[in-house]
């Protein structure tokens, strides 16, 4: 597929900065088409380093909140500075995405690049965890690594060339992940379905030659990639 709003994004000093397969192309795709109303406050949940969260607010106008567990927020304000963005178009916070430090109903949108998996794995979490944040009406957009079909009993060996079963743990298919949101008393389904973005976003990803990378070429230059995918999801608040 094409990416044109990607050109822009595509040097060697922010590829530097990506931290899995390619979330700002992901995150084109995921936002194709997208319901959320121009201007609105936008929370980019897990937003690591903040590539996705320049791109939020830089491509779509939105003011983002870039929340992320693992990051150092600091660092986060200095690169959005260096890309141009003001303290007020863009917010780093520390922030656990199980615990979230906002008052009810402050984001019109939450979006979400590769990083849902690591905590939205609990049909709890939606209703309790991160829905109450989320204003009556507003759109929840997330893209994850996932799987074509769940294989956990019986995992490839070229994944675990690369993966433990723990860390494959994270992906799953689309049936777990719509049977997963679909327990949500709060959220309406637009769409869970598999994404096309694939061996794009993973070139790009295998390219860096960071320790993770690196780590996960064995398995991808083993045709583990044929297991996986993308999975997007988009919900609603009632
Ligand atoms: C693979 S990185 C992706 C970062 C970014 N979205 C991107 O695509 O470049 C996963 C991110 O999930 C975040 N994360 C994991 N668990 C989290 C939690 N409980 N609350 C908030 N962020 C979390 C980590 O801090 C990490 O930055």
């Amino acid at each position: 597929m094409k990416y044109p709003l990607n050109e822009k994004y595509s040097s060697p000093e922010l590829m530097a900065k990506i931290m899995g397969p390619n979330p700002m192309k992901l995150e084109e795709e995921l936002l194709a088409g997208h319901l959320i109303p121009a201007g609105s406050v936008v929370c980019d949940l897990g937003s690591g380093q903040g590539l996705t969260s320049v791109f939020l607010a830089k491509e779509y106008g939105f003011t983002v909140y870039a929340a992320d567990l693992w990051s150092d927020p600091e660092e986060n304000r200095q690169f959005f500075r260096e890309m141009g963005l003001s303290d007020a178009e863009i917010i780093p916070v520390k922030a656990d995405a199980t615990d979230l430090p906002f008052e009810k109903g402050f984001f019109d949108s939450i979006v979400s690049t590769d990083s849902y998996n690591y905590f939205g794995r609990n049909p709890e979490y939606l209703d309790e965890k991160l829905l109450p944040f989320v204003k009556k009406g507003g759109y929840v957009y997330i893209a994850i690594p996932g799987m074509k079909q769940d294989c956990h009993d019986h995992l490839p060996p070229e994944l675990l060339l690369s993966w433990t079963p723990e860390q494959l743990d994270y992906m799953h298919d689309v049936a777990y992940w719509r049977d997963m949101v679909g327990q949500s008393r709060d959220a309406e389904i637009i769409e869970v379905s598999e994404m096309e973005s694939n061996e794009e976003v993973w070139a790009d990803w295998l390219r860096q030659e960071n320790e993770y990378a690196v780590g996960d070429r064995k398995a991808m230059e083993a045709g583990g990639g044929r297991y996986l995918n993308f999975v997007k999801i988009v919900l609603r608040k009632k």
